[in-house]
């Protein structure tokens, strides 16, 4: 029987050339008018998994974009493995710090992928990850290694919240039944160093306005005289956090898991160098929340960041003048137990109670998402680490993410099962940032490590 090293030689040039055609559409969810080139991609995944072996494949229309659902069901009495990933990309803006454009993929080596890595948007983030079970699909159907059955749903909205599949989730549990659900759409800690993720924080976004004068005002007439939104906006926010780094919005914490002396001490162990993330980051000292290193700041400990701010003159030059309104969006990063919801409506009462008289507020809440964490004594931990192991020679190390994918908290409470988090792209990978890039090396292995985690979740499951 053909082995997946041997598979993956004969044929990644051709793996490769048909990721490069998939990054050449431009899959820009929050901007209608990429549309069509949605559209194209949710056709050209669709005939990706009719290649790969599939034996159903439909494209679900939705109120947004399409999802592209496929199955291959062998024997109703095997496991049933769900794959989620999605076709849509983060806009690729700012266009001029890219160094080539980003869907025109091309191929360069970088000090983390000195075999190369694919630079384009989507890369990583995800069309690469996504493409590596297409592939990993192909090779267990063509060479007869297929042990349990496989549905794929690959949607085009994540990066704006998944809305539409929420709804898709919700009317369609019969079809998308399963017993573990996979995703590639995370990282892991270096090439060396392989990790699974465990975790994944909940967000809560919202948008603020403050308005003063009914009109933008001469500041040399007016200045002094009336509040100023933006000197009053900024001020608020600075006092969203304490001197420790501390979120200072009443209740914020109450439902914070605090993890053990000994979960933490587990967590620590994970390799980490604190002067080469400040060299990757050219900063000379990281900063947070009091009292937590900086994998416990980006892991499981909520925070509060402003994501843009703008108002008044903003143009060549200057212009003397108090503008009428200012606005900030501000996500929230969440950590188990903590309600987005709640936390949506604890930010808009005390944002609201903060505003002082002259001035009005505003606080429209956008999306946002429960987190999420999986045990590693489930058979689908278990699994996807002997499939590391064996592909790369050693065992993983858990890590819970900063990152969200609220449809995962979404998926357990519906379809009442575990997703795995098989994550293959490097946080230096620059996803949402110009030059994202996923590397061959990392694409290559994800597609030899996945046919392992059927096999061992196959066996296991008996
Ligand atoms: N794939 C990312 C999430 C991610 C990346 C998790 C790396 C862990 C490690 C996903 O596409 C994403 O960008 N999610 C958004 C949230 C979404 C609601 C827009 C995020 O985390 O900002
Ligand atoms: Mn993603
Ligand atoms: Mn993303």
């Amino acid at each position: 029987m053909k082995n997946i090293q041997s598979y993956i030689t004969e044929n990644k040039e051709r793996f490769l050339n048909e990721l490069i055609e998939l990054l050449k559409i431009p899959s820009i969810s929050a901007d209608s008018a990429y549309k069509t080139d949605v559209e194209k991609t949710a056709d050209a995944v669709k005939i990706s998994l009719e290649k790969a072996g599939c034996d159903l494949v439909e494209i679900c229309e939705t109120a947004g974009n399409p999802i592209v659902y496929g199955e291959k069901i062998i024997n109703k009495t095997l496991p049933t493995v769900l794959v989620y990933g999605h076709y849509d990309v983060q806009p690729p803006d700012p266009i001029n710090l890219w160094d080539s454009p980003p869907f025109e993929p091309v191929i360069k080596t970088t000090e983390k992928h000195p075999d190369g890595a694919i630079f384009a948007r989507g890369a990583c983030d995800d069309k690469g990850q996504m493409y590596m079970h297409v592939k990993a699909m192909e090779f267990m159907t063509s060479t007869n290694q297929l042990p349990c059955n496989v549905k794929f749903m690959i949607e085009g909205e994540e990066e704006v919240g998944s809305v539409n599949l929420a709804t898709f989730v919700k009317a369609n549990h019969d079809k998308l039944k399963n017993d573990v659900i996979l995703i590639s759409d995370t990282g892991m800690i270096a090439n060396d160093v392989p990790s699974i993720t465990t975790g994944l924080r909940g967000l809560s976004y919202v948008e603020v306005e403050v308005t003063g004068p009914n009109r933008d005002l001469h500041s040399g007439l007016y200045g002094g005289a009336v509040a100023n939104p933006i000197n009053i906006l900024t001020k608020m926010i600075a006092s969203l956090h304490d001197e420790n780094n501390h979120i200072s919005i009443p209740g914020f914490y109450d439902k914070v898991e605090e993890l053990s002396k000994d979960e933490r001490a587990e967590m620590a162990k994970a390799p980490f160098n604190l002067e080469n993330y400040k060299k990757a980051l050219d900063i000379d000292a990281v900063y947070g929340e009091k009292g937590f290193s900086t994998n416990e700041r980006n892991s499981i400990r909520p925070t509060l960041d402003v994501n843009g701010i703008w108002g008044g003159y903003t143009g060549e030059g200057a212009k003397t003048v108090i503008a009428s309104k200012a606005y900030a969006k501000i996500s929230m990063r969440l950590v188990p137990h903590q309600e987005w919801e709640e936390i949506t409506n604890l930010f808009k009462t005390h944002f609201e109670n903060i505003a002082p008289e002259g001035v009005k507020v505003k606080v429209t809440p956008h999306h946002g998402g429960q987190g999420y964490v999986t045990p590693i004594d489930s058979i689908g931990y278990q699994a996807a680490s002997k499939a590391y192991e064996e592909a790369f020679g050693k065992a993983p190390i858990p890590q819970r993410s900063g990152g969200s994918i609220p449809i995962v908290s979404l998926f357990e409470q519906e379809l009442k099962s575990k997703t795995i988090l098989m994550g293959f792209g490097l946080d230096s990978d620059a996803i949402h940032s110009p030059n994202e890039h996923f590397g061959v090396w990392n694409f290559l292995k994800g597609i030899e490590t996945i046919p392992g985690f059927y096999k061992h979740f196959t066996a296991l499951s008996k």
